[in-house]
């Protein structure tokens, strides 16, 4: 990233992405959009033991939603769902456990998930990897793009049937503010060439993330799609990568639950998500812009089309038989 990106970037951030950003644009926020019962609806999660979907999925299970964890740990996933039942008073929590970077796996777990739910009204792909060095997983991809793109290409495609037969269907996917940095790159999907820097990895995966979800978003008309940035957030996934940037910036970050508040109200909220267009970038309950001003990041459609050909032909070649 030039010095020059990441400055603006991380000045945009410094004005809109902390703490004291969120409580002032709380002040706009309607209460009433989150007044609502979710009684009967079904709302997958990944990452629900931690950060913010474990903040997400504490609001949404309080709204009497039930709610389907998606983790990778089974002890951080029980302790994790004692704590929100205990919370909440809501049982309808389970667990599934599932590790996104295992391709094959996440193929299978789609398919036994269509068979034995009869409905998903929301697919919260919240789960996010950076890992800072470079790690093949076992077909041999790229594991931050295997987490991140590829493994929630695989579950969201293969839900779509099931969403798409369920009331008021919606899919999150939770970006980050870095991706503005960048520029869709269909060249090197498993950052084979060049220095690895995982930090920038990431930022590449969650603008192909806003590229899968504009694409899905015209493709599958019947389903809500939508992005969202959640700020800078506290959370294990900052501390354990960016240890710098959380020691610096400690008493600027978000809690888990204000990371979380945008990723409620387009999961819950009747009116405001729904009658938007589909396939928008939010960040406190409004929509954003995917580039910065005058930037150089935006792709021609022909090759966002590319790099959603690419994922589907990597995502069918690794479909069990
Ligand atoms: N915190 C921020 O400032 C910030 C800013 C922008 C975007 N985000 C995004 O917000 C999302 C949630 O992150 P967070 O900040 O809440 O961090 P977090 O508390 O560490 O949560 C990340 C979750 O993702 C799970 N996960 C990671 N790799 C996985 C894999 N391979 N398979 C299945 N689950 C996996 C983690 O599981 P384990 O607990 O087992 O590790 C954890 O449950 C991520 O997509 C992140 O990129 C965060």
């Amino acid at each position: 990233m030039s010095l020059y990106r990441s400055s603006i970037w991380y000045l945009k951030g410094l004005n809109e992405y902390t703490r004291g950003a969120f409580e002032s644009a709380a002040k706009r926020f309607v209460e009433k959009d989150l007044e609502v019962s979710v009684a009967g609806r079904s709302f997958m999660i990944t990452g629900a033991n931690s950060g913010i979907g474990k903040a997400a999925a504490i609001v949404i299970a309080k709204r009497g939603g039930t709610i389907h964890m998606v983790c990778r740990n089974k002890d951080k996933a029980e302790e994790a769902r004692a704590e929100i039942v205990k919370e909440t008073g809501n049982k309808d929590i389970y667990i599934h456990i599932l590790d996104l970077t295992e391709t094959r796996k996440v193929w299978e777990f789609a398919e036994a998930f269509k068979k034995k739910f009869k409905s998903l009204n929301v697919l919260i792909n919240n789960a996010g990897s950076m890992l800072m060095q470079r790690e093949l997983n076992a077909e041999g991809l790229e594991k931050n793009f295997a987490c991140n793109t590829l493994g929630t290409y695989i579950l969201t495609k293969n839900l779509i049937p099931l969403l798409e037969k369920s009331g008021d269907p919606r899919v999150i996917m939770v970006s980050a503010g870095i991706m503005l940095v960048k520029k869709l790159r269909v060249g090197d999907l498993q950052s084979e060439r060049g220095r690895f820097d995982g930090t920038m990895v990431y930022a590449q995966n969650k603008r192909q993330l806003a590229v899968m979800t504009e694409q899905l978003a015209k493709t599958h008309p019947g389903i809500h799609f939508s992005l969202m940035h959640p700020g800078w957030v506290d959370t294990p996934a900052v501390a354990e990568a960016m240890p710098d940037f959380h020691r610096s910036m400690r008493n600027k970050l978000r809690s888990p639950e204000q990371g979380a508040d945008t990723v409620v109200w387009l999961a819950v909220s009747e009116a405001p998500a729904a009658a938007k267009p589909a396939g928008l970038f939010f960040q406190d309950r409004k929509v954003i812009p995917t580039h910065l001003p005058l930037a150089w990041t935006h792709s021609s459609l022909e090759q966002k089309e590319r790099f959603m050909t690419l994922l589907e032909e990597l995502a069918k070649s690794f479909q069990p038989h």
